[in-house]
């Protein structure tokens, strides 16, 4: 990609060699004699770099940078100074030119410095990748269950296959973000970007413009051409998260660059053609979605090329105390507590909860338990309530999806009555206070069969 350099002199020979030298090495160049002309350019177009001259017949330069950093404070502009200037060089540098050079200046001298502004800022862009490569590299998915075992051949085949569209199905938190970094950073896309969309984070004619981009004028706001997100991921991966809340036009703009690869942008007459994985990802059900008109149905069919489905953190009990294991690991140190591991009474509950926010959930419950933890184990009071309760009624109306209690091993029935009677005698007596009348009323029994409750459960002393 050729970088746009402007110049901005009313010295005619200095526009004209400069114009010259710098072209002959390769970068875009563009002269203004003036600050007008170089505004109504630099709104419209944009630049990378600014080459100001501070002396201009209609602006002071120094205000033009203001200007320049106020519509893009990435552009990089350089002043140029008369000799000995000292003054306007300090001010310009504060209000942030990244370098000035005085007058008279050898082209040599110009042709330096752009250099160094341009390895400057390719070393910055490679630095941010390389910290993304090395961070997605240990954003391991952990999971030892055979569910796991599959789903890691599934990533490596979608990772081979490095122009397939890819479809991530699964419940909120079980990890469809970290698989979709997982393909693209193990696939020939690596060390081109990765970007992800959240389709239902913004309005849809605002995400029509962040993905396809503008021309300047196609609406009020759009005073400059602006490169959409799939421009900007050309040669890589774009990650649309949550394609279920696509809004109606929008899915016939996103099927026709997934059967042609070209799109417009908005306001735009001319086609651009871009080499796009498409990894998409969604917890909704799409099917449900066709059936009542939300979604295309052909759509669908194009994102749906691959599959992968991820199970929700209860089809894989085996890996809930592995991954809590993990999860401490990463606490205990960024909290610096001196925590083992979990007490038996803890992994009970957490074995036995149903995580409707998957991993995420199980995440977030250590993170709180590391923080609230005083010993050396995490205690079943640390856990969250709703957690000990969930797990308390599940035990009480037996979850359907898990075996039925008289399909355990050691099951017998009279025990587990009583364990049913206890359970909720104790927490009725819980919730009224001690106060038996009280409790007695809540479930319907004489005083009598409730004092009988009590002491055939040993909860005597306890009220
Ligand atoms: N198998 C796994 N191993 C390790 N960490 C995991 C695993 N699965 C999920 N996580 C972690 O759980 C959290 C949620 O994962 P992620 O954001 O990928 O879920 P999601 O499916 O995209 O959720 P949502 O539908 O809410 O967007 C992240 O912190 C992620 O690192
Ligand atoms: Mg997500």
């Amino acid at each position: 990609m050729a970088i746009d350099i402007l110049v901005v002199d009313d010295e005619e020979m200095i526009r004209w060699t400069l114009k010259e030298a710098l072209e002959s090495e390769g970068y875009n160049v563009n002269t203004f004699e003036n600050g007008r002309d170089f505004l109504t350019y630099f709104n419209a177009n944009g630049g990378d770099i600014v080459l100001l001259d501070v002396r201009l017949p209609d602006s002071n330069g120094l205000d033009l940078l203001l200007e320049v950093t106020r519509i893009d404070p990435d552009a990089i502009v350089v002043i140029m100074t008369a000799f000995g200037d000292v003054d306007t060089a300090v001010s310009a540098m504060k209000r942030g030119a990244f370098d000035y050079i005085s007058k008279p200046y050898s082209l040599e001298e110009v042709s330096l410095l752009i250099n160094k502004i341009v390895q400057a800022n390719l070393l910055k862009s490679q630095l941010h990748h390389y910290q993304e490569r090395l961070e997605n590299q240990f954003s391991r998915i952990l999971g030892e269950n055979q569910k796991m075992k599959q789903l890691r051949e599934h990533i490596q085949m979608a990772a081979k296959t490095d122009r397939t569209t890819v479809l991530i199905r699964g419940e909120s938190g079980t990890g469809k973000e970290l698989v979709a970094r997982q393909i693209h950073f193990q696939s020939g896309r690596a060390d081109k970007p990765f970007i992800d969309v959240n389709a239902a984070a913004v309005s849809s004619t605002l995400l029509e413009s962040e993905l396809f981009g503008h021309e300047k004028g196609a609406f009020t706001d759009a005073q400059r051409q602006k490169k959409g997100l799939f421009e900007l991921a050309n040669g890589g991966t774009l990650f649309l998260d949550e394609i279920g809340d696509l809004d109606p036009s929008l899915q016939v703009k996103l099927l026709r660059v997934l059967q042609e690869r070209k799109f417009r942008r908005v306001g735009g007459t001319s086609d651009i053609h871009v080499g796009v994985r498409i990894i998409s990802a969604t917890n909704a059900d799409l099917e449900k979605a066709i059936e009542d008109g939300r979604l295309r149905q052909d759509l669908f069919y194009r994102l749906n090329v691959f599959t992968i489905n991820l199970p929700p953190l209860r089809d894989r009990r085996d890996d809930i105390m592995l991954l809590a294991k993990y999860f401490l690991e990463e606490f205990r140190k960024e909290f610096s507590k001196d925590i083992s591991g979990f007490r038996e009474d803890t992994c009970k509950i957490l074995e036995s909860y149903s995580f409707p926010g998957n991993v995420r959930e199980l995440r977030n419950i250590i993170e709180r338990a590391t923080l609230l933890e005083t010993t050396s184990q995490i205690r079943p009071s640390s856990m969250p309530e709703e957690l000990k309760k969930a797990v308390e009624l599940e035990y009480v109306s037996y979850n359907p999806v898990e075996k039925k209690p008289w399909q355990m091993p050691d099951f017998n029935f009279k025990e587990y009555i009583d364990s049913v009677e206890k359970q909720i005698v104790t927490e009725v007596m819980a919730e009224a206070d001690g106060k038996k009348s009280k409790a007695a009323e809540m479930l319907g029994l004489t005083r009598f069969a409730l004092r009988h409750q009590l002491k055939k459960h040993d909860l005597d002393s306890e009220f």
